[in-house]
């Protein structure tokens, strides 16, 4: 219920004005944040791969509306891709795509914006000698959003796609995706979606993505396990190992500024662990959707209102 009331609000824009108007919200957005500028982002991901991580970078925005925005956020990544290029970092961090900031969502020409928009980022990712993955949305954009990969990975094989556990249709998807080559990131699912399309309960969302990552691990991908969950983090090392995967052949996946301890945890033993990390002033959904996951975060966000 509590999940469903926030997922809600994070697309709602009388929510946004007033929680981005509450005093203490930007410090705690800071938490799972780099910041709001490109050399924030560079910063904080230079520290980072100092600490052993690999980094995914998200220039923040979602539901684009306007074409010429879309065009802007495309123009960000590409000043991205050449900052982490000029700064060295490209071989450990990549970037992360959102197809509705790039126009998936125009009511005109929408796929076609965004596919054109995506294609620049893995342009200049391919200048740049690093890689792109795209994020999913919620379950209406999948089909165009595989769609859009599918025909992007024809010039750039190296396009990560993210598959979500919760959705019925994700197992399917998992065996399309496991093939040589493929880097598919697997995540239990962010979004408020309906029983027909997706499991809604924990231990069935627990269950399926068990079963998806056995799809992929087994295969012939590269697959990379986007969870904080030390269940499935567990089960995942078991998984690569009776597969016969070493630390290169599979990553582990967390949020910024989300069990740092259990990252580094990770990075000791050898793993490949990549960090999330979302830059830029568009927040809002991102935060909401990060305390709609789990109460702790929402407590620590109520407590900070409660002290001032
Ligand atoms: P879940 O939220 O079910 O938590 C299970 C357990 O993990 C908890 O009981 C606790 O033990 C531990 N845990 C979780 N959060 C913790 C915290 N803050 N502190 C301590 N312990 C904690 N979604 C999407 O729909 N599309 C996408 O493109 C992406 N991309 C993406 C990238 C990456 C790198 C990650 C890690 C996640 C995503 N997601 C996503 C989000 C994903 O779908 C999911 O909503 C969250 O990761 C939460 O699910 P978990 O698997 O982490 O476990």
């Amino acid at each position: 219920m509590l999940r469903a009331t926030l997922l809600a609000a994070s697309r709602s824009p009388q929510s946004r004005k007033l929680i981005e108007a509450l005093p203490p919200t930007r410090a705690i957005v800071k938490r799972f944040v780099a910041g709001d500028s490109l050399d924030e982002a560079v910063t904080v991901t230079d520290e980072l791969v100092g600490a052993g991580r690999r980094i995914t970078l998200d220039h923040l925005g979602e539901d684009t509306s306007d074409a010429a925005q879309a065009a802007a956020t495309a123009e960000a990544y590409e000043h991205l891709l050449a900052a982490l290029k000029e700064t060295g970092l490209a071989d450990r961090a990549e970037v992360s795509v959102k197809l509705s900031a790039v126009g998936q969502f125009l009511p005109r020409d929408g796929e076609r914006i965004a596919l054109e928009n995506a294609r620049r980022i893995c342009a200049a990712a391919a200048d740049a000698g690093t890689t792109v993955t795209l994020d999913m949305e919620d379950h209406t954009t999948t089909d165009s959003t595989l769609g859009i990969a599918r025909e992007l990975r024809r010039d750039y094989p190296w396009l990560g796609v993210v598959l979500q556990a919760y959705l019925h249709r994700t197992e399917a998807d998992c065996a399309e995706f496991a093939a040589a080559g493929s880097r598919v990131r697997l995540c239990k699912g962010a979004y408020k979606e309906p029983e027909s399309v997706a499991f809604q309960k924990k231990s069935e969302v627990d269950k399926a993505y068990i079963r998806c990552l056995k799809v992929l691990m087994a295969g012939e991908g590269y697959p990379m396990v986007a969870s904080h969950d030390p269940r499935i983090i567990r089960i995942a090392g078991q998984l690569a190992q009776w597969n016969g995967r070493k630390s290169d052949s599979f990553e582990y996946q967390m949020l910024y500024g989300i069990r740092p301890e259990e990252q580094q945890r990770l990075v000791d033993e050898g793993a490949t662990m990549r960090i999330y990390l979302p830059y830029g002033n568009e927040w809002y959904g991102y935060f909401m959707r990060r305390l709609a996951e789990r109460p702790a975060n929402l407590a620590f966000f109520l407590r900070a209102l409660a002290t001032r």
